[in-house]
């Protein structure tokens, strides 16, 4: 039998499998209440209205549909995505924007166009987990920064001791990425102030940010904060934010299609990358979607899913309120945004070793937060998705979830109790 391991590239050495993605064999078991994977709601998907399109582009653009396309992407689709975006204030041109094959290839394309081996991106602590895989499959690392004890964004000071440290170092570092709308996997959302700050701070240093933006319309509650990008294109234009934007959030991730919004030059280059990769994203998809485009209802589903997901991050929050032991510091965010909440516990808490025994004991599932570090893992914390489960399932889940906390707690306090209690007693 061959050796094959011997025959892998560096690069794929160091790939890392995803722990989610390992996670969510574990939890797809009926019984199980699943809060881990990021799955948003189905009932969202307006399927009629889909197949209606499908059967348009079956009608009207066959020939092109099943053809190969261009690598930058259906003229139609770019067309719908430039209204979108102007909608939001955004100035797009064609040659700023590339259809991929959903955000998570432009991750990759953004690791593939800027990382040598060695070479630093700066990311949050903790940040989406399949960022980290594409910078480590580059052979490259992750300089991480702590957020603010507000959650507003980057600690600043952390961040420009880190990078100065790291350059003194001779490290590289080629750029920034975050996730400043309702962030992955904690809820996050960063101020104006701190997203101006960012961009000051990359202004000064020549640093390329990536802004991630799959979540950006999936706000239910204040209002929209400018992107990275906006601000960029509204201040000095510079030119150096790469947006990031996907349907995976907005309508429906099986279409695996996105967008990446950026200076021309960094798109031809992005063009290139992607050819070696798949020539072109799904045709008929991309045409599928156009077609769906044009009929103005995609504002509608925006719309209902931010109430859908508001109602249910209401019930998992109250419901939180409502069962988690009151003492020690048990702690979670309330995002505005997306799909995902973040639960801290007490120090003593693992939430790698909680997770095994919350599925055979509770039937309940968890992402483990230390999935979201590059290094240094914080294992007292948890994502949790409120997007995917029902009401009542959020509910109960909770309700599982905060009995095996209280038996862990229970189990910290009796050992306590015996380690300081007098001898004899
Ligand atoms: C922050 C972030 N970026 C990128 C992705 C990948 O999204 P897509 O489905 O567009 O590949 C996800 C998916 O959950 C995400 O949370």
């Amino acid at each position: 039998m061959m050796n094959f391991e011997s025959q892998f590239s560096a690069n794929a050495k160091n790939m890392k499998q995803s722990v989610i993605r390992e996670l969510l064999k574990l939890t797809v078991r009926p019984e199980i209440i699943s809060f881990a994977g990021g799955l948003p709601a189905p009932e969202t998907f307006p399927v009629e209205d889909l197949r209606a399109a499908a059967n348009t582009v079956f009608d009207k653009h066959s020939a092109k549909a099943m053809q190969y396309g261009t690598t930058e992407g259906d003229n139609d689709l770019k067309d719908e995505i430039i209204k979108f975006e102007t909608r939001q204030g955004v100035k797009l041109e064609s040659q700023n924007l590339l259809v991929v094959s959903a955000s998570q290839q432009a991750l990759d394309m953004v690791a593939k166009i800027f990382l040598d081996p060695g070479d630093y991106v700066i990311a949050g602590r903790p940040t989406y987990v399949g960022a980290i895989q594409a910078i480590v499959s580059y052979s490259a690392k992750v300089l991480g920064i702590p957020f603010t004890p507000e959650q507003d964004g980057f600690d600043m000071d952390a961040l420009v001791t880190k990078y100065d440290r790291a350059i003194a170092g001779g490290k590289k570092v080629k750029y920034i990425y975050v996730i400043p709308d309702f962030q992955n996997p904690a809820g996050f959302c960063w101020s104006l102030a701190k997203r101006q700050a960012l961009l000051e701070f990359a202004y000064r240093r020549d640093l390329i940010i990536i802004e991630d933006s799959p979540y950006r319309e999936i706000r239910f509650i204040g209002e929209h904060i400018p992107s990275i990008y906006l601000l960029d294109q509204n201040g000095q234009n510079r030119g150096i934010v790469v947006n990031l934007k996907t349907f995976s959030k907005i309508l429906i991730p099986g279409a695996r299609v996105g967008w990446i919004m950026a200076h021309e030059k960094l798109i031809a280059k992005f063009v290139i990358a992607k050819q070696a990769m798949d020539l072109c994203t799904n045709v008929f998809t991309q045409k599928w979607l156009a077609e769906y485009m044009k009929t103005g209802k995609l504002y509608d589903v925006i719309k209902s899913t931010c109430d859908n997901y508001r109602e249910k991050r209401n019930h998992m929050v109250n419901a939180l309120e409502k069962y988690m032991p009151k003492r020690w510091e048990i702690k979670w965010t309330k995002p505005e945004g997306g799909l995902f909440l973040w639960l801290s516990l007490p120090k003593f808490i693992n939430t790698d070793d909680l997770i095994y025994k919350a599925v055979e004991e509770e039937k309940v599932a968890f992402v483990v937060g230390s999935a979201f570090y590059f290094d240094e893992p914080e294992r007292n914390a948890m994502r949790l998705n409120f997007s995917f489960s029902s009401i009542d399932l959020i509910d109960e889940g909770i309700k599982r979830l905060a009995r095996i906390i209280t038996r862990e707690l229970e189990a910290y306090e009796a050992g306590h109790r015996a380690k300081t209690a007098p001898e004899g007693v």
